[in-house]
This record gives C-alpha cells, sequence and structure tokens, in this order.
C-alpha cells in the first residue's frame, strides 16, 4: 500500500528509482513520483497514472545529474489519484515521500493553517511534510525535527525525507509501515520491500519501529534519541533478482500458481524431524507449548482469513482444539472471550497488514500469547509477535494471493497434525504418513493439475458473460469456495459469492436462473453425496454447473455440465489439486476479459491502513 524508494551514492539516481518502483507498483498504481537533488536544489517531477506516465513526463524534463533521489508510487488514501496528490511532497525545505496514513492530519493541518502553511494537496501527506518543516526551523537539524514532527503525529508512516541544502543526505523514520536499509556497490538504499532493491543487492537492513536512519553516499547511521549514531547490522538475503521477476510467464500471477508445489515443500520440510514427524523445534516451537494450547483464535485479512477457515477445519478435526477465526479489522472492536490457555494466531502474507498488526497488538496488550504465520520475513508483524512461523513462499508480486495461500494452508495443515501428535491423538505412524502426504503427494497431484489450462479456460468461458456466480461446497470446501469466490472477484471482476452447498436453499438460491453458473467443489468423499443433493437443486433451475470433484467419485452424467477431476493419492492431495484448479480457473476467467491481472483495480498488496 504506497511504495517509497530513495538513494544516495555515487551512481545516476534516476534510472535506480524507476527501475525499484517499477517493482513496487504492485504497493499501489494510481499515481507515481520522484524528487532528485541538483545542484540549484531539489526537483520534483510527478502525475496521476502509473510509471509508464512518469516516464514519458521524465522524457520531456529530463533529470539527468542526480546522485540523491527519493520516489513513491501511490495507492490513494486521502485525496483521489491525481497530479497534486501524487507524492512526493513539498513544504518550505522539506521534501518527502510517505507510505501510510497520518490520523491526526486534519488537526495537525488546521494548526500549521495558523502558522501560515500553505497547503497544494488534499493529502494527510503533505501536512506531515509542514509539520516537519516547521519543527526543522525550530531545531535547524534534520534528526531532532524528525523526531519532534514523529512525537505529533498517530497513525502510521514511513518517510524518506529530503531537506534543502543537505546535498546526498536522505532522512528516513518509520512506525507501523515497514522500511528496509540496503547497503550497494554504489551507494545506499531504501524501500518500502526487499523486492524493490535486489537489482541493486542482497545487503539490507529492517528498520526497526521508530528508528530514525540517516543515509549517506558514504554510510548509514541509526540515531537514536540519546544522540548516538551507530552503522546498521547488515544482513544478506537469500532471495535473488530472478525471484522477482517473471521468468517467461505472462503474468507473476501464473508463474505464483506454477510455484506452489515447490513452494508447498519449502513450507512443509523445515517442520519435519530426522524422524519424519511434525515438529517446530526449528521455530522454537516445542510439544509441550502445543499441549498447553486450549483454544486458538484465528485472526487476519482476505485470503489469509480464509487460510485461517481451512485450518480450523484441520485443527478441529486432527487435535480436537477449538479454534475460531476472526476478521482482523473487527477483532479488537469485538474482542472473542479469551481465557487462559488461548493462543492468537495471526496469519499475514506481508507481514505489514494494518488490521491483522492492530489485532496482534490487541492480543499482546491482553496478555494473550501469540504466534504470527508469515511469508516476508522480518517485517513487524513477525517480529512483533510472542512466536513466528515462515511459510517460505518467497516473494510474493501479484496482488491476489497464490502461493502465499497455499502455503498458509500448509504451515495449517503441519501445526495441526504437529498438534494432534504432542496429544497423543496421531500415532507416529499416522503424523508420519500425514507429513508424506504434504511433502509427496500433495506437489505431485499439484503438478499433474498444472496441465488441464484447456480444462480451466473452457470452466472460465462458461462464466465471463454473466454477472453473478456462485461456489458452494461443504466442510474443508466451503472454506476453498471463500478463497476461489475472492480469487474470481478480484482478478475478473465477476461478482461470485460462496455459500455452504446446504445453506443456498435458505434464501439465496432465488438468485438461480436459467443459465446461472455454479460452482461445485467435492473434495470430501464422505459428504459428496449432500453436495450432490445440492447440485441438483441448483440444476433443476437451471444452474449451469462445473463440478470440480475427487477422481475417486463416480459422478453420474447428469450431475454436471462439466467435470474437473482431482487427484485422490491423499486428501491433502485433493484439497491443494482442488486450489489450484480454482486459482487457474480465475486466471483464465480474467485473462479472456483482458484484465489487468497483477493489479487489479482499487487494490495494492500489502494493506497498510486500517
Ligand atoms: C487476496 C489477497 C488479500 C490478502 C489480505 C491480507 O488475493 O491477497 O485478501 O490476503 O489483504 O494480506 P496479508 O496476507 O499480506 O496480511
Amino acid at each position: 500500500m504506497c511504495g517509497i524508494i530513495g538513494y544516495t551514492g555515487s551512481a545516476n539516481a534516476i534510472p535506480k528509482m524507476m527501475k525499484g518502483l517499477s517493482v513496487l507498483e504492485y504497493r499501489g498504481y494510481d499515481s507515481v513520483g520522484v524528487a532528485a537533488q541538483r545542484k540549484n536544489g531539489t526537483e520534483i517531477v510527478k502525475c496521476k497514472g502509473r510509471i509508464g506516465a512518469l516516464e514519458e513526463k521524465l522524457r520531456d524534463e529530463p533529470i539527468e545529474d542526480s546522485r540523491c533521489a527519493i520516489g513513491h508510487t501511490r495507492w490513494a488514501t486521502h485525496g483521489g489519484p491525481s497530479d497534486e496528490n501524487a507524492h512526493p511532497h513539498r513544504a518550505g525545505k522539506v521534501v518527502l515521500v510517505h507510505n501510510g496514513i497520518i490520523e491526526n492530519y486534519k488537526e495537525l493541518r488546521s494548526e500549521l493553517l495558523g502558522k501560515g502553511a500553505v497547503f497544494l494537496s488534499e493529502t494527510d501527506t503533505e501536512v506531515a511534510a509542514a509539520l516537519i518543516n516547521d519543527c526543522y526551523a525550530a531545531e535547524r537539524e534534520p534528526v531532532a525535527a524528525i523526531r519532534k514532527a514523529a512525537a505529533r503525529m498517530r497513525g502510521a508512516f514511513a518517510f524518506a525525507i529530503l531537506f534543502d541544502g543537505r546535498e546526498g543526505e536522505v532522512y528516513v523514520i518509520r512506525r507501523g509501515s515497514p522500511l528496509i536499509l540496503a547497503r550497494g556497490r554504489d551507494g545506499f538504499y531504501l524501500a518500502s520491500d526487499m523486492t524493490a532493491l535486489l537489482p541493486f543487492t542482497r545487503e539490507y537492513c529492517a528498520l526497526k519501529e521508530d528508528e530514525i536512519a540517516c543515509l549517506l553516499p558514504d554510510g548509514v547511521s541509526i540515531c537514536p534519541a540519546d544522540g548516538t549514531r551507530f552503522p546498521p547490522e547488515w544482513k544478506t538475503t537469500t532471495m535473488t533478482p530472478e525471484s522477482a521477476q517473471k521468468g517467461g510467464f505472462a503474468h507473476f500471477m501464473l508463474k505464483e500458481i506454477h510455484e506452489q508445489p515447490a513452494a508447498v515443500v519449502k513450507s512443509v520440510s523445515p517442520r519435519v524431524n530426522s524422524k519424519g514427524l511434525p515438529d517446530f523445534s526449528a521455530d522454537g516451537i516445542n510439544a509441550d507449548f502445543w499441549r498447553s494450547v486450549r483454544h486458538i483464535q484465528v485472526v487476519a485479512c482476505g485470503s489469509a482469513m480464509h487460510a485461517g477457515l481451512l485450518g480450523q477445519r484441520l485443527i478441529e478435526d486432527y487435535a480436537k482444539v477449538p479454534t475460531t477465526v476472526h476478521i482482523a479489522s473487527e477483532y479488537r472492536y469485538h474482542p472473542p472471550v479469551m481465557s487462559e490457555g488461548t493462543l492468537v494466531v495471526v496469519i499475514s502474507q506481508s507481514g505489514e497488514t494494518a488490521d491483522s498488526l492492530a489485532a496482534l497488538r490487541y492480543a499482546k496488550e491482553q496478555g494473550i500469547p501469540t504466534l504470527a504465520i508469515v511469508n516476508a520475513v522480518e517485517t513487524t508483524i513477525a517480529r512483533e509477535a510472542d512466536r513466528r512461523v515462515y511459510t517460505y513462499a518467497g516473494p510474493e508480486i501479484a496482488v491476489a494471493t497464490t502461493k502465499g495461500y497455499c502455503t498458509q494452508a500448509s504451515v495449517l495443515w503441519m501445526i495441526a497434525l504437529a498438534m494432534a501428535h504432542a496429544a497423543g491423538r496421531l500415532t507416529d505412524e499416522k503424523a508420519r504418513e500425514a507429513v508424506n502426504c504434504l511433502l509427496r503427494d500433495v506437489p505431485a497431484a499439484m503438478e499433474q493439475m498444472l496441465s488441464r489450462e484447456d480444462r480451466y479456460r473452457k470452466a472460465a468461458r462458461g462464466l465471463i458473460n454473466h454477472e453473478h456466480v456462485f461456489y458452494i461446497g461443504r466442510g474443508i470446501d466451503y472454506a476453498l469456495s471463500m478463497e476461489a469466490a475472492l480469487k474470481l472477484k478480484e482478478i475478473s471482476y465477476i461478482h461470485c459469492e460462496a455459500y455452504a452447498a446446504g445453506e443456498l436453499k435458505h434464501g439465496t438460491i432465488s438468485l438461480v436462473e436459467a443459465g446461472t453458473p455454479v460452482l461445485a467443489i467435492s473434495t470430501e468423499r464422505d459428504l459428496f453425496d449432500k453436495t450432490e443433493s445440492n447440485i441438483r437443486e441448483v440444476r433443476s433451475r437451471g444452474a449451469q454447473v462445473t463440478l470440480i470433484c475427487r477422481s475417486d467419485i463416480a459422478v453420474p452424467s447428469e450431475t454436471a455440465d462439466e467435470l474437473i477431476s482431482l487427484p485422490v493419492s491423499s486428501n491433502a492431495a485433493t484439497v491443494f489439486s482442488a486450489l489450484l484448479a480454482v486459482q487457474c480457473i480465475a486466471y483464465e476467467a480474467a485473462s479472456l476479459l483482458g484484465c489487468d491481472i497483477d493489479r487489479p483495480r482499487n487494490l495494492a498488496k500489502s494493506v497498510t491502513v486500517e
């Protein structure tokens, strides 16, 4: 949700800004801009639209000789997408870019208006620039000015700031929003996430909450409040530049769908011990901890919440530990009852989602143990949770998650097995067999499903001329249906609802008429007969039914118009195959409709505002 980047060093800064911004565009793409220091001062070029629009502007107004610059790609919050609202913003001697939201910007704005400030945009960011400028006038020193201004601001922010007359210096601060610093051969960088820095370097340091840093062409200092200065502790990321590129696929989403078989192995294998049993010791979690858990509250947003719903069924089925799933943005306003033995599990691919972070902080304030299931390493949620389990999916660039969700599901599956095994509900033999299914059957089945594009395209053709589509399923398949419906909606813009198959007849079936597409998922053998009855109910009212079903069930030909069969080497293999099928159907529908698959309208990858 908004991407920021910056550079100071010996090389030409603008090409670096453009390269980094093109990677960061998935965080928001309403407007884009850069500010570059030149001999005569700091120049800003910005516009509504995507990076191509900025490239065009820079062709007309080139900035050739800058060695120090900041850049921004925006997901509009305060003020719509426009040239004026685009970042960077200037106020007096300050030019800055911002990711986040300043909640008390109205009161700050009127205070600053009273002091004679003039605002050209509707943004909270311009207010922050004016506040820092005001503090700079009093303090005459950037770090003190930033600290003073930050103390007045409520909300979330990561700022990259240039001050007039301070050549080659970029100042940064973060609270709630992510910020990564990096060391390259020709200078120092900052960005909202590591993927934007991979074209330049793999050496990084994640800035901590409320930390201020100063980047110079020859070094970086972290600047704590006691006036001392110290260098960052640089680490080397395992990500490679290739991992953030499309690698021959038409879209990142398709690439990420294809990466899933390997991603499942990467997420499961670190949690398997030498005896082949589920074991989270490498994550600092032992069997006693699992045994101490009496009740789990899963908190997450969107697809991560859907992964939680899948996990709920698995944990309750295997480990018999009561599990509830909560939408993160609702959690702290209507918190469920917590008691001795409650564990709060926060799931987040990005590790930065503001609602999930707020829920995590709320749980911690109540003194409840927390565990985060996160993909992006060293992110705020991962750092702040008491325990963390990384999904190791690698960078996910497409806005619609696929491998992120898939690896959340596989980690939750392993948690369910580990808890059941620790509680003595699963013998060594059964636990080993279940782990093997995840490591062996799931990737093989998903690989097999990847080659069925023609089936997915055919199913997608049946959807694209309709305004409303339904997914139905029971048990785990209802949880999968929710994710399937979200995938279809967000990238193809076709309205789609997920229903528990037995629930449709309690009202919503009135929307089914001749030709209405209904996709039914059936991965649970025992539930097939019931689901089939529900399919008959919609078919007899004219629905066009696509059934995504395990292949060991003899489906009568009159049950569905289209059948997509799923491998049945194990239950897990069937579930993950169904997931892959619904992701591919959404992808094909969006592709047939000519949608911008990796960057759906109105969305951003990392939602760092509440
Ligand atoms: C949908 C999607 C979103 C995210 C949600 C949570 O495809 O990607 O619904 O799942 O915004 O994001 P994270 O997992 O980063 O907290």
